[in-house]
């Protein structure tokens, strides 16, 4: 075994085990989260005609392209209700998740501790251990997933450097309300913590409003807000995100970005430069699109028989199944490609005590609607326990 003994305890990631047993079954999959179709036409054409005049084939500036800071600090300043700078408070990173990477290796210390919601995005315990870091998990629990209070509190000590935050969460479809949004603010500013957030979802939301904890009295200067056009625009495989934070953090962003990667790819920038000028009937479109497809796939897994928690956000449903069975999570997952052709991921690989999440599964709903119906009727030859 050669690997490293930091990232030994973290295996291969549950989606390249699901993809694989997806494909051996020829399953329909609602495992990975990324949409079945491609990106908008006019986002790609931007990105072909940077490649066709000439101009994008070498490195472009560490911190992005200066319309790219542009296009992110006129879309964010309105958002976050400040005048951002594009050239000292805007990074753009390998997705989102090299800014989270970026963010924890160039401002936590080894041995500080970050809090952490579970169950989360798989990257987060990952780059809380690269950075030498130590977790400190807070779980999410059914039916209502909403942020504990005391359990958060007695997750920050005084040795808390930063809390790394999803909202709207994947994978409970969770929008954070205000009154979550400021116990996370006070404990922030009690405890001086950094924190980390991971804004991913931000457009696709079916009603509650989404709350930027750098919006809040007193975390401006303490927030690194995260995101990327991956969700937002249906462009994973671009890996193009950025990182909004004041000075003082920007300035330990980039201190690790620089190299982590140096920089993305020039015509992506490009690409996500007319991406950003959208009009807003662009979002109002994919969130009614979004909305469509939830309601979808939760009445034909109500329908079928699977305890659907309904998301306010994101394009991921967690549903409960002891109508069908006793086993965990994972063996259920399993079964459900093997048996009728339907790939889920099990949500306790989200969790650092796998047990707090091995009675749910998750279904992603980025998928053409004759997909999501197809997938249903397989379900619907589920038999009951
Ligand atoms: C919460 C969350 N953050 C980040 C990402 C990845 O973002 P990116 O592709 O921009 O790195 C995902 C992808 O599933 C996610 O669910």
């Amino acid at each position: 075994m050669s690997v490293s003994s930091r990232l030994q305890p973290f295996g291969v990631t549950i989606f390249a085990e699901m993809t694989a047993l997806a494909q051996a079954h020829d399953a329909i999959n609602l495992g990975q989260g990324f949409p079945d179709w491609d990106g908008p036409d006019f986002v790609k054409q931007a990105a072909a005609e940077s490649m066709r005049k000439g101009g994008s084939d070498q490195y472009p500036p560490m911190p992005g392209i200066p319309p790219l800071r542009q296009a992110i600090a006129d879309r964010y300043s309105a958002k976050l209700g400040r005048e951002i700078d594009p050239d000292t408070e805007v990074t753009v990173t390998c997705g989102c998740t090299e800014g989270l990477f970026a963010s924890l290796v160039g401002l936590v210390d080894p041995g500080d501790e970050v809090v952490i919601i579970n169950p989360y995005y798989d990257s987060y315990p990952v780059g809380v251990a690269m950075a030498g870091a130590v977790p400190r998990h807070v779980v999410l629990r059914p039916p209502d997933f909403r942020l504990d209070v005391d359990e958060l509190a007695a997750a920050f000590s005084d040795r808390t450097k930063a809390i790394l935050l999803n909202t709207p969460h994947n994978p409970s479809g969770r929008v954070f309300d205000r009154a979550e949004m400021e116990a996370v603010a006070d404990l922030c500013i009690e405890h001086d913590v950094i924190a980390i957030c991971d804004e991913v979802y931000e457009e696709i939301t079916f009603g509650p409003e989404h709350i930027r904890l750098a919006t809040l009295p007193g975390m401006e200067e303490r927030t690194v807000t995260l995101s990327s056009v991956g969700k937002t625009y249906s462009l994973t495989g671009w890996k193009v995100g950025w990182a909004i934070a004041p000075h003082h953090l920007t300035a330990g962003v980039r201190a690790a970005h620089q190299y982590m990667t140096f920089t993305t790819p020039t015509p992506v920038q490009h690409g996500a430069v007319a991406a950003l000028e959208a009009p807003e009937t662009f979002y109002d479109e994919l969130r009614e699109s979004y909305r469509a497809k939830r309601d979808l796939l939760a009445d034909g897994l109500t329908s079928v028989g699977f305890d659907v928690h309904i998301p306010d956000g994101t394009y991921f449903m967690l549903a409960g199944y002891s109508r069908f069975s006793g086993e965990d999570d994972r063996a259920f997952a399993r079964r459900l490609v093997e048996q009728v052709g339907v790939a889920v991921i099990p949500p306790s690989v989200f969790y650092d005590d796998p047990a707090d999440g091995h009675s749910l599964i998750r279904f992603a709903f980025c998928k053409q609607t004759p997909v999501l119906e197809a997938a249903v009727e397989r379900l619907s030859r589920l038999s009951p326990n």
